[in-house]
């Protein structure tokens, strides 16, 4: 398939909008992570979705609208929802609730409920005015690669598999959405957690959960909440090993661990010249924002660099944003943790 690469004219929204309404298949820019982009109404258009992510089809696709007033119109919104939206939308929140029939069952992987989000990526929104369709997208990588946060990252996945992508430049939040389900009138259940962090949540909600699948890997017959969650992800063919403990006893374990050249480090920026192999920086240890941006980044470098057999990471903060940062960065471990103390 030819792929057309784009920039973001009003021009290249209005081809992208068309070949949305005809079928097709549009890589977008959002603010966090870029998404690939289908025709929610159409269950062939999203059927291709799965097929050039080489997603397995129960993995249900999130639809994206242009405003929250619109949710009526695909699922059946809650006062909860109402209260969410009006805090959170348009940004990184994605709210599970109970579908209408107009969204075809293979947006959904055969379930009842739909994902719906609003993006604020003014490209995702210029382009969902443009086209007047819900947008189903997931992000725009390989099944089980981490998800693109730069066009380069999308292109190289997903070149000669789309009919688009939208260089909207690098995505600012760097990790996908916070996803939650509502479960009643003032309660819900962290499934993923995102840019909309846990404590947000709790100022809106009574009863937050969060999700088992957020901090361990489920067991063979556990049933997952959000599908993509009981799939291996953001691996780098490189084995990943999170290191938890006191901040320098956990520098002197790495340290040691990581003599070797096929040895890598994932670290924080300030302790970046403690290392001599090669170093991929998280950024501050005191900015989980800079953490998300560059986690993505970090992983698909270390891909790039086939002589990496194993690489050392230090376990981050887990408040705030950092909760998706350990998030993803332990599912890249398959949940492989070391715990050092402080004489170590
Ligand atoms: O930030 C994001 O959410 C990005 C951008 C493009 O919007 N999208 C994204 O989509 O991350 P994806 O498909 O990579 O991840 C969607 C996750 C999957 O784990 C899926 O199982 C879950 O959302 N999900 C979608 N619909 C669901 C539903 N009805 N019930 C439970 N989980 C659902
Ligand atoms: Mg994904």
């Amino acid at each position: 398939m030819k792929t057309i690469v784009a920039g973001n004219s009003q021009d290249e929204i209005l081809q992208a909008a068309k070949i949305l309404r005809t079928g097709g298949l549009v890589v977008f820019p959002t603010e966090t992570v870029y998404g690939l982009g289908a025709n929610a109404l159409d269950g062939s258009a999203a059927g291709r979705i799965y097929a050039a992510k080489g997603r397995p089809s129960d993995n249900p696709l999130i639809v994206h609208l242009a405003d929250p007033e619109q949710a009526k119109e695909y699922c059946f919104p809650t006062p909860l929802f109402e209260k969410l939206a009006a805090r959170f939308m348009p940004g990184p929140l994605t709210v599970i609730l109970p579908k209408k029939d107009c969204i075809p069952e293979t947006v959904t992987g055969g379930l009842d409920t739909v994902g719906i989000r609003v993006p604020s990526h003014p490209t995702a929104k210029a382009l969902l005015q443009a086209c007047g369709l819900p947008i189903a997208a997931p992000s725009a990588n390989l099944s089980t690669k981490p998800s693109p946060t730069r066009v380069e990252h999308a292109v190289r996945d997903l070149y000669g598999r789309v009919d688009m992508i939208i260089d909207g430049g690098p995505c600012i939040i760097g990790l996908e959405s916070t996803i939650v389900k509502l479960t009643g009138e003032d309660s819900m259940t962290l499934l993923r957690p995102g840019g909309v962090t846990y404590e947000q949540l709790c100022e809106i909600c009574r009863n937050v959960t969060v999700d088992k699948a957020v901090y361990s890997r489920l067991g063979d017959n556990e049933k997952a909440e959000a599908p993509g969650m009981k799939y291996r992800h953001y691996a780098p063919s490189a084995q990943v090993i999170v290191v938890e403990g006191p901040h320098e006893a956990v520098i002197r374990y790495i340290k040691q661990k990581s003599v070797a050249a096929s040895c890598g480090v994932i670290c924080f920026e300030e302790d970046k010249t403690c290392f001599s192999g090669p170093v991929f920086s998280l950024g501050s240890r005191l900015s989980t924002e800079q953490q998300a941006q560059k986690l993505f980044d970090c992983l698909r470098a270390i891909d790039g660099q086939k002589e990496i057999e194993r690489v050392y990471a230090f376990m981050p903060e887990t408040g705030g944003l950092g909760l998706a940062v350990m998030n993803r960065l332990v599912k890249a471990a398959g949940f492989i943790i070391e715990h050092v103390k402080e004489e170590e």
